[in-house]
This record gives structure tokens, C-alpha cells and sequence, in this order.
């Protein structure tokens, strides 16, 4: 599958304990386990009889399956306790480690892992969150912060929005937004918490691009109309992995810049807000129209911040999906 040749993060590092994990990527089944020798990512059946190898056992560096004991290498390849006379092999997919999760993608695949620029900044999360609805119908709800004052505390106006410059760039390979306008009173918990000021121009920029799918954001804040930032700023990489065609995993991982020591006690609650403002999304995604998880991002009306969209799905179609 042309998809899973690009590194997926699939579960967060600390989610893997001792016993085999059941993950479910693209619509394939398929199961991580940390051996001895590392990590390994095979399907999800044992193709003896097909038994579910993630209900088996590690056994040293390799997964042992329920039924009858074969085991299997993290490069797939098989043996069996009562016929040592032949070697049996299945798929495996490549694992690596980075930045607080496991990455998967097929044996000899194309790009590399991440390397985030986070000079100056500090890490704040990595968490998962798994949203209903397929890529294209959540990448659509991070291609526009339209909803925003309507389904989060923090961001703009809602009673300004007209105010909000929305600018689009895109290129063959990303598509770029920046949108600035006034930004809404937060209540006061979160300024302090996450550090904002109480007046400002808030700003969310953000980069998306497909091989695999994921967004760079950056949020920060000028004085009204200056064009000075405050020095408050917050970075995050969402990468939007396909579960199923009903369901998406976000990885996000999020830094804030390097600030006075005495922020980071509002670190944790910021970390907490971070998690929170993401579920805002749950009920609205589970509320749209069906035809939004296919080819349909709008139902005919568009406004001036629904530009990304379209640029998201023709990239998304041509550079993750391989088709047009
Ligand atoms: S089904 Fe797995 S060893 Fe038989
Ligand atoms: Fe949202």
C-alpha cells in the first residue's frame, strides 16, 4: 500500500508495555511487540490458522502465538517448536523510535523520520487522540480556524471574526495558512496557564503537508496591529494517521518557546488544555454530514477560510493517496 511506504506514528512509546498491542492502521490489522532485539510490527494473524498473534506472548526477542507456539522475528520470519523442518515468513513492517512514539512503514520505504525544528523551544506533550471521521474529514477541521471561537476557549473573537486576514500559499508539496486577528478574552485560569496576554492579535500559521499527512503549527500573539511578537510562543506537529475510513489518530506533539523558569509551572496545565481543546472537535466531527469522509469537503457554499481545504485534499489525493 502506497500510504504505509511513508513513517506512521502509530502508538506512543510509553504505551508499549511487556504484552503484545493491537494497533489498527489503514484498515489493517496488525500488532507491535517489544522484544529483545527491539521493536517489531507484524499483521495481526498468525498464518498457521490465523489466530490473532496479539493475544500471544514475547518470548525473548520474538512473539510467540497462542495457539500452537510458532514464533515470529520482528523481520517476520517464522519458527516452528514441533517441525523444525521449515521456515515460514510473514510481512513486517520497519519500526523505529522517535520523539515519544513508534513509527511504522513498509520495509524500504520512502522519507525519512521527522527531525522537528524545536531550537529555543522546550517539550510540552506527545499524546494521541483518536477522532471520528475518516482523513479527509478531520484534516478538513484543521484546515480552517473558522470554527474556532465557536468550539474553543482560546483564539479569536467570535464577535470580530470579520477582522481575521486569512492568507493562503501553496505549493506543489504544502499548503501554507496564516490567519491573524483579535483575539477572544481567555478566561483567566488559562492566561495564566498558558501565558497569553489579555489583549492581543493572535496568530495561527500553519503548514500542512502529505507524505505522510501532518501540519506544522505555530501559535503567538502581537500587541493589537504591532508587528513585534510577544515572545510567548507554541509549536506543534500534528500527524494524521488513517485508522479506518470512520476513524483518524492524531499524534500531536507540542513545545513551547523557552520562557523564565517560573512557566513551566503552568506546564502541566497547559499540557491538559492541549488534550482538551482537540476533544472540542469530537462532537461537531461526529455531527457532519456523511458524504465529508470521500470526495465532498463542502456542501456548495464556501467561505474566505476554506481555501486550505481544497489545496489539502488535491495534495492529500495526489502525494499520500496516489491518486487524483
Ligand atoms: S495459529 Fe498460530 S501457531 Fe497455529
Ligand atoms: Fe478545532
Amino acid at each position: 500500500m502506497a500510504e504505509l511506504s511513508f513513517w506512521h506514528p502509530v502508538l506512543l512509546d510509553k504505551q508499549l508495555g511487556d504484552k503484545p498491542e493491537p494497533i489498527r492502521v489503514l484498515d489493517q490489522d496488525l500488532v507491535l511487540f517489544r522484544g529483545e532485539q527491539g521493536i517489531g510490527c507484524l499483521p495481526d494473524r498468525c498464518p498457521h490458522r490465523g489466530e490473532r498473534l496479539s493475544l500471544g506472548l514475547v518470548r525473548g526477542g520474538d512473539i510467540a502465538c497462542p495457539y500452537h507456539g510458532w514464533t515470529w522475528s520482528p523481520q517476520g520470519k517464522g519458527r516452528c517448536p514441533g517441525d523444525s523442518t521449515f521456515s515460514p515468513t510473514i510481512a513486517h513492517f520497519e519500526v523505529a523510535t522517535a520523539h515519544g512514539a513508534i513509527w511504522i512503514r513498509e520495509p524500504g520505504g520512502r522519507g525519512q523520520l521527522p527531525s522537528f525544528e524545536v531550537s529555543g523551544f522546550r517539550p510540552l506533550t506527545v499524546f494521541r487522540t483518536r477522532l471520528p471521521g475518516s482523513l479527509e474529514r478531520v484534516l478538513d477541521n484543521f484546515s480552517e480556524s473558522e470554527h474556532t471561537p465557536e468550539v474553543h476557549l482560546m483564539g479569536f473573537d467570535p464577535r470580530k471574526m470579520d477582522q481575521v486576514q486569512v492568507t493562503v500559499r501553496t505549493d506543489e508539496h504544502s499548503v501554507h495558512v496564516v490567519n491573524r486577528g483579535p483575539q477572544r478574552r481567555a478566561m483567566r485560569l488559562l492566561r495564566l496557564g498558558v501565558g497569553v496576554p489579555p489583549k492581543a492579535d493572535y496568530v495561527i500559521e500553519w503548514t500542512t503537508r502529505f507524505q505522510p499527512v501532518h501540519a506544522q503549527f505555530d501559535h503567538y500573539w502581537l500587541p493589537p496591529g504591532g508587528d513585534q511578537p510577544y515572545d510567548k510562543r507554541v509549536r506543534a506537529w500534528v500527524y494524521f494517521v488513517p485508522v479506518s475510513e470512520k476513524q483518524t489518530d492524531l499524534f500531536s506533539f507540542v513545545f513551547v518557546n523557552e520562557g523564565p523558569a517560573w512557566e513551566r509551572l503552568g506546564d502541566a496545565l497547559h499540557a491538559r488544555y492541549a488534550r482538551w481543546d482537540i476533544e472540542q472537535d469530537r462532537p461537531l466531527l461526529e455531527g457532519l454530514a456523511p458524504e465529508l469522509d470521500d470526495q465532498q469537503s463542502t456542501f456548495g457554499w464556501k467561505s474566505r477560510f476554506d481555501e486550505a481545504i481544497d489545496a489539502n485534499r488535491e495534495r492529500l489525493n495526489l502525494l499520500y493517496r496516489g491518486t487524483t
